[in-house]
Order: structure tokens, then C-alpha cells, then sequence
């Protein structure tokens, strides 16, 4: 499908055929620069950087030019009307009747698909908060690949910040869709957030293999291995002798090694960011001198902090200064083929297949619990109704439509109060049995027995919590 009048919220919005074509693309850009000055002559990118950045909004900026367009950029909440009290989505609409394509970097994890949503135009994530950051994953893996021609099988290590780097979430799952396995090292306390691993291992098929010191024969390294992401169909003999399997790949050596700086602007209090500043994990020449990162290539956003050291920059295999520069010809393959000016043609339509959840919204009711997530920033203003795709039945599990994040809600109703078999308005645990009951289309989730009691909903045998009553079963004739 042709990549024109699209957008790029989450990485997933792409599939690997389009990425690959978008490498050649790219390729071919970088090899005649000068003659790409006239493809979007005429054409607006608003540029809107409502966080810090250097390399992100320069190199868009950067690609627009070389494609002939030019820029209106804001790059401060506070110099916009935003800070009046305008909603994002009415931003977008007006943004949207200006420029022909939007790129926008936000805080509010989910901020992108709203303005997405509203623009009209093409939007391109640059940024939303710690939920992902698509381009960057573009223009990592044209990296890689440009230096090992393939992704499929090799082995990734993802260091650093795991748990608010929205690099690295990004990365995962375009790895995880490309066929590399994944090594996570993450400095202690800044783990893969479980909703993430959720989805890598029931989305994208591969096996989870968390590395336990005590009880392996894998000798450890790197030397902060806390899990292996194995990606389907790559050639482990997992099922047979796994440790002794993952020490033999493991030993030919980890062919990338991707460095976070620690996300400090999102870490949820100040003992987190202490704790995390004390124990956080450096890459330098002692670390690579080991015989697994021998040809290993070094990688890093950008901007390193202490995690990087600078003894590291005249190394042959450093990369980051590389992958920051391959930001511009990514950018404009993008770009262009968003605009419909130029046509990129996938040699493979090989997405993994949508999964097709079940949608729950009501304006009453659950919220999403990250407290950085757009739906919850922008509840005062009315328009956006909080939106979740049920991913599991048992435990029932939501999923934000805009953050992502995952989570277990409390307590359902039904809006038929229980489907006609009951005349009182009740409310019962999740984890009953009515959660199945209960028609998706009625289903009304709440989040605590005080909301669900705000709303007129009385707890039934089924609630848990300060009227949990103990068996289910025994109760159900009596409560029917
Ligand atoms: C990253 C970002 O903003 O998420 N930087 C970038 O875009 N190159 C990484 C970071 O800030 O740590």
C-alpha cells in the first residue's frame, strides 16, 4: 500500500516491506542529494518540538530543505496557545489547514495519534513522551543494516533505561518484526515495562527468556543480561537444552549494542532518578575489550550522557555519530512518500497480521493509570473520550489507545444490568465469571467500588475488595 496521506504514530504503523522500501529510497536520495531540491518545492512541514531537541528537529528540518520545502516550526508549549487552555486536537485541525505535513514531538505519551486524529494531514511522531519515537527506530535500522546488510538473526542489546526510553520501545518491536533476537540490559530498577513484554510475546510471537545468574549455564554477558527476547522461527533449539543453546549464540558475539542515556525528565520521583544515576551502567573500552563485542557496533541515540564514554569515539565501531547523520536521507525517503511525491514500491507485503481487539469507550468509567498518558492530561477538555482495545479476557486486560500501556482493571458492570437477569444495577470483580458473561457491547468497566457506587452500581458477591464475600460459586444461585 502506498505510504501517501499517511501517518507514523507508532512503528507498527509500517510494515517491514515499507521500511525496507524506505531504506532504498533513502539510498537512492543520499546518492543524488542535489537532485531531490525540486520534489516538494511548494510544500509546508509545521514543525512543532514541544520537548528538547537537537538532532530530531534539525534533521527534519534539514530533510524538508533538501526536498525543495520549507518549515513553520513552535517549539514551545508556553509560546503557544496551548498554554491558553486550547485542546490538542483543535491545534491540530488549524495546523492542519496550514502545512501539508505535521511533525511533533510532545510529553504526553499518545499526544501524536490525537493530533493525528484532527490534522487532516500527514503527522509524523517525533516523540511522545516515553511511548515511542518511530523515525529514530527508521533510522537506527538503516544503520544496521547498511552495516550488516540484514536484521534477521542477529542479536540486539538494548542498554540503559528500558523502562522510559521510547527509542528503545520503538526498537523492540520493529526487531522483534524483523526477526533479531533482543538481549535487554537494563540498569537495575529500569526494566522493560511488563505491558511492553506482554505484547512482544503475544503480538509478535517470540519467547521471553529471562536470564537467572544462579541457575544458568549461560556464562553472563553482557554483564547486566536480565532477558532474552527470541524472536520466532530464528534458529534456536530453545526447546532442547535452551541454555546451552543461548550460550553457543551467544558466544558468536552480540552484533549491536544500543546505549540509552537515563530518561531522568520522566523518572517518577526523585529517589528513582537517584538511585538509578548511582547504579546506572557505563560503555567503555574495558566493557568491549570482552570477546562478544569484538565486531560489535556501537550505538546511541543521542544525546549520551555519562553511559557513553568518550574514549569510545575514534573506536571503529562506534556508530552513533553515523546514525544521527543517516537521520536526514530517512527522513526525506519519509517525508516524500507521505506527500505523495514520491512512490515507494514494498517488494513484500509481510506485516504481521492487525490483531483485531475488541474496542471499549465510554465516557464514564475507567481511565487510563499512566498519569502521563494524553487521555488523562486532556479529560477537562471534553472531546476526547478515553479509548481501550480489550486485549485478553482473562485477567481482563485493556489497553490504552493512545499510551499503549496495559493493565488490569478492577471491577464491571453491565448496561443491561446483567443481561436482563438481574433488576439491580451491580457491579462485580473482574475476575468473576461475569466477565464473560456479559456482552461486549454492554460491558462497563470501572476502576474503583467508589466510582462504580457514583454511578448508581451496588456491589453484587462478585465484588471483591472490602465485600468480597469468599466463594463465587457457592453465591451464584443466590444471587440470580
Ligand atoms: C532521543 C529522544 O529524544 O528520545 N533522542 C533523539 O531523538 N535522538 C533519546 C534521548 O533523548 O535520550
Amino acid at each position: 500500500m502506498a505510504l501517501v496521506n499517511r501517518s507514523l504514530v507508532t512503528i507498527d504503523d509500517l510494515s517491514n516491506g515499507e521500511m525496507e522500501a524506505l531504506f532504498s529510497l533513502a539510498d537512492e536520495m543520499s546518492d543524488s542529494m542535489g537532485k531531490q531540491l525540486g520534489l516538494c518545492r511548494g510544500k509546508v512541514m509545521a514543525s512543532l518540538f514541544f520537548e528538547p531537541s537537537t538532532r530530531t528537529r534539525l534533521s527534519f528540518e534539514t530533510a524538508i530543505h533538501r526536498l525543495g520545502g520549507s518549515v513553520v516550526t513552535a517549539v514551545d508549549v508556553k509560546a503557544t496557545s496551548l498554554a491558553k487552555g486550547e485542546s490538542i486536537a483543535d491545534m491540530a485541525r488549524v495546523i492542519g489547514s496550514y502545512a501539508d505535513i505535521i511533525v511533533i514531538r510532545h510529553p504526553w505519551e499518545g499526544a501524536v495519534k490525537v493530533v493525528a486524529d484532527y490534522a487532516g494531514v500527514p503527522v509524523i511522531n517525533a516523540g511522545d513522551g516515553g511511548h515511542q519515537h518511530p523515525t529514530q527506530t527508521l533510522l537506527d535500522l538503516y544503520t544496521i543494516k547498511k552495516a550488516r546488510q540484514t536484521i534477521k538473526g542477529l542479536k540486539i542489546a538494548l542498554w540503559g533505561d528500558l523502562k522510559y526510553g521510547r527509542t528503545v520501545h520503538s526498537l523492540m518491536f520493529a526487531l522483534a518484526k524483523l526477526g533479531a533476537d533482543i538481549l535487554f540490559c537494563p540498569s537495575p530498577g529500569l526494566e522493560v515495562p511488563q505491558h511492553i513484554i506482554d505484547k512482544l510475546v503475544t503480538e509478535y510471537g517470540g519467547e521471553l527468556e529471562k536470564y537467572d545468574a544462579a541457575n544458568s549455564a549461560v556464562k553472563k554477558m553482557p554483564s547486566t543480561l536480565d532477558a532474552i527476547y527470541i524472536t520466532p522461527g530464528s534458529p534456536h533449539q530453545l526447546a532442547m537444552m535452551p541454555n546451552l543453546s543461548l550460550q553457543v549464540e551467544l558466544e558468536k558475539g552480540v552484533d549491536a549494542l544500543y546505549v540509552t542515556r537515563p530518561q531522568k525528565e520522566r523518572f517518577a520521583a526523585s529517589k528513582e532518578g537517584k538511585e538509578s544515576e548511582e547504579r546506572y551502567p557505563v560503555v567503555d573500552k574495558k566493557l568491549l575489550k570482552e570477546k562478544e563485542f569484538k565486531k560489535t557496533l556501537i550505538m546511541h541515540p543521542l544525546p549520551r550522557v555519562d553511559e557513553l564514554a568518550y574514549e569510545l569515539d575514534t573506536d571503529p565501531r562506534s556508530m552513533y555519530f553515523k546514525q544521527a547523520a543517516l537521520g536526514v536521507p530517512v527522513r526525506m525517503a519519509l517525508i516524500a512518500s507521505l506527500l505523495g511525491v514520491k512512490e515507494i514500491s514494498p517488494a513484500q507485503e509481510d506485516s504481521l497480521p492487525q490483531t483485531d481487539y475488541p474496542v471499549y469507550q465510554r465516557e464514564y468509567g475507567v481511565r487510563c493509570p499512566n498519569p502521563r498518558c494524553v487521555s488523562v492530561q486532556e479529560t477537562e477538555i471534553k472531546y476526547l473520550k478515553p479509548e481501550f482495545k480489550i486485549v485478553k479476557s482473562r485477567p481482563l486486560t485493556l489497553r490504552c489507545a493512545y499510551c499503549e500501556h496495559g493493565f488490569e482493571p478492577k471491577y464491571i458492570a453491565s448496561t443491561e444490568w446483567h443481561e436482563g437477569i438481574l433488576a439491580e444495577k451491580k457491579y462485580h470483580s473482574a475476575d468473576s465469571h461475569w466477565t464473560r458473561k456479559i456482552k461486549p457491547e454492554n460491558l462497563i468497566i470501572f476502576d474503583s467500588e467508589s466510582d462504580a457506587g457514583a454511578h448508581g452500581f451496588k456491589p453484587s458477591h462478585y465484588a471483591k475488595g472490602e465485600h468480597e464475600t469468599g466463594d463465587d460459586r457457592g453465591k451464584m444461585s443466590k444471587e440470580q
